[in-house]
């Protein structure tokens, strides 16, 4: 189980850091794959981009490689037992472990006029939709293991009072070494906070691509054989690594080690491979935003396939709680 914020416009670092996990562990497990739109609401009261941002992050998920056949894909304010796990576990969370979480903290401290319940109460929200399913694996990243360690928390708690119900879930990755994207500026990951240029969107046109390559910083080339390769210059080969041929890497490793590496036709041939890659996901998904029936039944099916797991806990709750008076 694992859910993704409706932020719209997912880049690379989260297609070969997320999204690649969920479409492998399609394959293999009885996904549940949930769009948070309740916890957006918990930072942005306004609603007014809520439904592009929904549609915009099923169709990228779906044409990257998400089947909602497969899995089940589901919006979370479409399950209303959510609501009613979140109230109980509310019951089981203290104040004082809420407020020491680093997220909140850290949203309290970007919006100091907003520091709502519905803010402090976040991870329990999180393990309510976690559990829910009773799943014991979530595809997330470093930045999510304090949530996953509270909910385990939670579940101690729970099973400790009312009897075993929950699995704890654990952090899940394929590769103990997350795939690190880097960015186009030299240092740190792709990502959506810092510098855009610096970060290629699933959703940017074929020119902005070439575009961000070329600027990409270079330098005059080494010119001792087989030297150390600069940060920014190694990022170049490991965003080819991703998406080029194991030829063209070869080559250009070569180059290098040759000090016969033209900075300028490499940036030409990882933009040119880069287009190739994004470009089919691009038109995917303006492909699937263009068909609202195709959205509505995706969202339809996924409800049915997380409300009939959600249905099934929730008796179990109920039962466990002392809430069968008759
Ligand atoms: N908090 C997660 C994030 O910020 C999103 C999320 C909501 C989630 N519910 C979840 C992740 C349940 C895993 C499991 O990315």
């Amino acid at each position: 189980m694992s859910g993704i914020r409706p932020t719209g416009f997912l880049h690379l670092g989260n297609y070969f850091g997320a999204i690649r996990n969920y479409v492998k562990m399609q394959e293999e497990f009885e996904c549940y794959f949930m769009v948070a739109d309740l916890h957006s609401l918990t930072t942005h009261p306004d609603t007014k981009e809520l439904k592009g941002n929904v549609h915009r992050v099923l169709a990228e998920n779906i044409a990257c490689g998400l089947d909602p056949d497969k899995a089940a894909f589901y919006c979370q304010s479409h399950i209303y037992e959510t609501s009613e796990l979140y109230l109980y576990l509310n019951m089981l969370a203290y104040k004082g472990e809420l407020e020491k979480t680093t997220t909140f903290k850290d949203k309290v401290r970007q919006s100091p006029d907003n520091v709502n319940a519905g803010l402090l109460t976040y991870p329990v929200l999180q393990t309510a939709d976690i559990i829910l399913h009773r799943a014991s694996l979530v595809p997330v990243g470093k930045d999510q293991e304090q949530h996953l360690e509270m909910a385990r928390n939670f579940v101690k708690r729970f099973n400790h009072r009312y009897g075993d119900v929950f699995p704890e879930p654990m952090a899940f990755n394929y590769s103990q070494e997350l795939v690190k994207v880097p960015s186009l500026d030299g240092s740190g990951k792709m990502s959506k906070s810092e510098n855009q240029m610096a970060t290629l969107y699933l959703a940017d046109d074929d020119e902005m691509i070439r575009k961000k390559v070329m600027k990409a910083k270079t330098d005059a080339g080494p010119t001792e054989p087989n030297s150390e390769k600069p940060e920014y210059i190694s990022n170049l080969f490991l965003l080819m690594k991703l998406v080029s041929s194991q030829e063209v890497i070869e080559k250009y490793e070569a180059d290098f080690n040759t000090c016969n590496i033209r900075y300028g036709d490499m940036k030409k041939q990882l933009a040119e491979d880069m287009v190739a890659f994004i470009a089919p996901i691009r038109e995917k998904v303006d492909g699937i935003l263009a068909d609202d029936a195709y959205l509505r039944q995706v969202m339809e099916k996924g409800a049915e396939k997380a409300r009939a797991s959600a249905s099934e806990t929730m008796k179990l709750v109920r039962e466990a709680i002392g809430l069968n008076y008759f």
